[in-house]
């Protein structure tokens, strides 16, 4: 069982922790919080510091679960890398593309994995979508757009392009297996200055395609869905259906097709997620796959960043 040390105690990283615990040997929590080390106490046998260090310096420790702020993500993940330990670190890993390629490289070198927590990807219902676009299925992809939005949870540390949009760019990405050549994107911050909670991105890929994405937490709608366009059919991934995850429509050109719901797996996805990681620790497939493939995320976010700033609020 893989020995493991995890940082971030917050709502998300509680979750992380019950299922590390479950599936793994989880034998250090650390928080500078004192009262979130002692709520975790009560669930976790774990020892607790407020040091992150103390992981660092347990030799026995072979793998680090990070889940504090994004800020922190590549500082502690450069570290834990450096001291000898695999990596799952939450999403995004890094807030530059220079940074997040130092990650992937010192993984590498190091033989060690490092496994952004990129959710959806997961996904059953996206692992569905990905199969039914590589099959040809859908024909040629002609656009993507993606849905995130809901009313709260509002985040004063992060924007809506961040807490949101990483999500949908993680998926956007995957399916085209392209990076992006021009990324645009406006957004306004109605109820924190400074802090965007309504941003629309446009993205144009090398072979074509476009994509959108739509993200807010100011919205009456809660939507989590992303929709593909293809020349013959189109598909859609709607994770607020309980039955009917993927849905895909058939030959719209001739306006005959039918309509059909493949079955999808219901397993939790961050169950499936943290398992990954651990078969990647066990030597199981390609252990920087997933760091390698985070690149292009973190240099169209932070290219999105950049754009948002340049039109002014
Ligand atoms: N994959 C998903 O669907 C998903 C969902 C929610 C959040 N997240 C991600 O998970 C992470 C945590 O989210 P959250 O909402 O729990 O955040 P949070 O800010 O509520 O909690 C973070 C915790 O980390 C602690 N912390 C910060 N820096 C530390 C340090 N250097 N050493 C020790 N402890 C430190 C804080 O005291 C806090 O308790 C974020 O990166 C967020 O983007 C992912």
């Amino acid at each position: 069982m893989t020995r493991l040390g995890q940082v971030g105690l917050g709502p998300w990283g509680r979750n992380l922790a019950r299922n590390f615990d479950d599936l793994g040997d989880l034998a250090w929590l650390c928080d500078v919080e004192e009262e979130r080390r002692a709520e975790a106490a009560q669930r976790h046998s774990a020892r607790m510091t407020g040091h992150f260090d103390d992981l660092l310096a347990d030799d026995t420790v072979e793998a680090v679960v990070i889940a504090t702020p994004v800020p922190t993500h590549f500082d502690l993940a450069r570290r834990s890398l450096e001291a000898g330990k695999h990596v799952f670190v939450e999403k995004p890993a890094a807030m530059r593309g220079t940074e997040m390629e130092e990650l992937a490289e010192l993984a590498e070198q190091r033989g060690r994995v490092l496994m952004p927590g990129h959710l959806l990807l997961y996904h059953p219902g996206v692992q569905k979508l990905k199969e039914i676009v590589a099959s040809g299925e859908l024909g040629e992809v002609l656009y993507m757009y993606g849905n995130r939005q809901n009313l709260g949870t509002f985040r004063t540390n992060e924007n809506a392009l961040w807490s949101l949009g990483v999500h949908d760019l993680s998926v956007l990405l995957h399916l085209v297996d392209e990076e992006p050549v021009e990324v645009r994107a406006q957004g306004n911050s109605f109820l924190h200055p400074g802090v965007e909670d309504v941003v629309f991105c446009y993205l144009r890929f090398p072979s074509g395609k476009m994509a959108h994405m739509h993200l807010s937490w100011l919205d009456p709608h809660k939507i989590r869905r992303i929709t593909v366009v293809g020349n013959d059919r189109m598909a859609v991934f709607d994770d607020m259906e309980r039955e009917r995850k993927i849905t895909v429509y058939d030959n719209w050109r001739t306006r005959t097709g039918e309509i059909y719901s493949p079955q999808v797996d219901t397993t939790e996805p961050l169950r499936l997620e943290c398992r990954h990681f651990l078969s990647l620790v066990a030597g199981e497939g390609d252990p920087h796959k997933a760091a390698r493939d985070a690149i292009p995320v973190v240099r169209a976010l932070e290219q999105l960043q950049a754009s948002l700033e340049s039109v002014p609020a």
